[in-house]
């Protein structure tokens, strides 16, 4: 039986992306109908997802809904892989340019609750024969944008006598949980006691997370480990008990990579091309990347590089701290990313007190972040948290040895190169323990050390590439999820 599954999301690459969210909803689909399922996305139509699909035609006319006048669902398609997409037309919601949540000064829009609503109520409407010619089986829902589907289709089953469609909730980060003040909730058009402890009320506001969390058939997230860490308190973010209670129906499930956008061996962003059993290209990297950032060309200077959001997420407050144990052994660092104006101010400042060593810009560019994995030897995630990562993934497939946390899916992904690994030739990165400089000063200096040692620097580079973490194990673990419920 082919399975019908409706992916609901706010990015998709490569058309909007600010994470990796829109790398797994860029990927996934065409996982999961390479392997026979019927699977269409919906994406609020923001001007990047408009022009960037093809054969775009209107499937229904929605009239006015959440204070937008006229609401239209469109269907086109992906030109990378004819993908089915539908796109919600409001354009008084959608119709914006830059991120698709905060507006220029970086505050999320004050209609967000209206914007995010409107996706997850045509979702559930898209398992009602909104579309005549298709309706999903499965409404699979990312993130708190998608929240409230899950609602819907449980307020729809209490009209009908019968669920739409069964719906699944996947958790790419906790951390945001789209919460708006409770009097927002009389717009949504769910019923009354919806506004509840059992429902969507948290601590007396409204949260799209947590109706995701607690209306969904079944819950997913994007590590093992992830999956274990947040039904604790210190990292539930107020939502452990609820996770907790349901975790028979919650899952990890590791995010893959898309081999056809990250392979070295055919990567055409980058200076040069190279494979674990040809490794020359990757130096040329090294050297244009040291040349493009302005840093001493010394090819023999242990080069770390981060790609990142600056989030308090991501850890890079930490990275700061231990900067010196890297300069004062002669490494170099390459920080690129974009966010939190703190963390930018605090990278620039590292950067202008060692102009030769440390480099830091600001910006978010595809072509720069491919760059900066295959340039780098080592790439460097020392997340407080992260749910699963896809840079350390890359930075594997780079042959760019990952220095990360062991939280999440980090620590699901990266093998440390202790002395026992490295004999057992299981090392991969490295890993460190404690998020403090001394653990992460620790994780800098084994990495000095193996780099010493080239040859096996050079055998612990071609496992990191060794290593599959394409999405074929991951999809077919989603589908056997979607097969019970369906
Ligand atoms: P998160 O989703 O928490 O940001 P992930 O590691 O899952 O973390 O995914 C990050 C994705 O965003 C990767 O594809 C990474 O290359 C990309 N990325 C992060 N920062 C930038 C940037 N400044 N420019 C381009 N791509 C970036
Ligand atoms: C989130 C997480 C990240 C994960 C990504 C894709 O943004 O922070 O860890 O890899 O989603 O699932």
């Amino acid at each position: 039986m082919t399975i019908r599954a409706l992916h609901v999301a706010s990015e998709l690459y490569p058309l909007l992306k600010t994470g990796g969210l829109a790398d797994v909803v860029g990927a996934l689909p065409s996982a999961l109908v390479e392997r026979g399922a019927d699977v269409r996305v919906l994406l609020p139509g923001f001007p990047a997802v408009a022009a960037g699909l093809r054969d775009v035609h209107p499937v229904a006319q929605l009239g006015r809904r959440f204070d937008a006048p006229h609401v239209t669902l469109e269907q086109g398609t992906l030109p990378s892989n004819g993908l089915i997409v539908y796109m919600i037309r409001a354009a008084t919601l959608y119709d914006r340019p830059g991120n698709p949540y905060l507006n220029d000064e970086h505050v999320p829009y004050g209609d967000n609750a209206q914007r995010f609503a409107l996706l997850g109520w045509v979702a559930a409407q898209l398992a009602q024969q909104l579309d005549p010619a298709w309706s999903p089986q499965i409404v699979h829902a990312h993130d708190w944008h998608a929240g409230l589907a899950a609602a819907y289709l449980k307020a729809a089953e209490r009209q009908l006598g019968r669920a739409p469609a069964r719906s699944v909730f996947t958790v790419h980060n906790l951390a945001y949980q789209g919460v708006f003040p409770a009097h927002q909730f009389g717009q949504l058009g769910l019923p009354d006691d919806f506004f509840s402890m059992y429902g969507v009320e948290f601590y007396g506001q409204l949260s799209f997370l947590k109706a995701g969390l607690y209306y969904s058939d079944r819950i997913t997230t994007v590590s093992p480990t992830y999956a274990r860490e947040i039904q604790t308190l210190a990292q539930g973010g107020g939502l452990d008990a609820l996770l907790r209670s349901r975790s028979h129906d919650l899952s990890g499930i590791l995010n893959g990579v898309d081999y056809t956008v990250w392979n070295p061996a055919s990567d055409a962003l980058l200076e040069s091309r190279y494979t674990a059993t040809r490794l020359a290209g990757k130096l040329a990297c090294k050297e244009a990347l040291q040349k493009r950032f302005g840093l001493a060309q010394n090819s023999d200077a242990l080069l770390f590089g981060v790609v990142s959001r600056l989030t308090e997420q991501k850890g890079l407050d930490l990275l700061l701290e231990t900067v010196p144990e890297i300069v004062k052994r002669g490494g170099q660092l390459i920080v690129f990313g974009t966010g939190d104006p703190a963390l930018e101010n605090g990278l620039k400042r590292v950067a202008q007190t060692h102009p030769e060593s440390v480099a830091v810009e600001l910006g978010f560019d595809e072509k720069l972040a491919h760059t900066i994995i295959a340039g780098s030897d080592v790439v460097a995630v020392p997340s407080r948290f992260e749910p699963c990562g896809l840079t350390q993934l890359y930075a594997l497939a780079y042959g760019s040895l990952p220095l990360v946390h062991c939280v999440g899916g980090l620590a699901d992904t990266v093998v440390d190169a202790s002395l026992e690994n490295l004999a057992e030739d299981l090392a991969t990165g490295f890993v460190f323990e404690h998020f403090q400089p001394r653990g992460l000063a620790a994780a800098i200096r084994r990495a000095f050390a193996l780099y010493g040692r080239r040859t096996e620097w050079k055998a612990t580079q071609r496992r990191a590439m060794r290593q599959d973490f394409g999405w074929g194990a991951s999809a077919d673990r989603y589908l056997a999820l979607y097969r019970e419920l369906a």
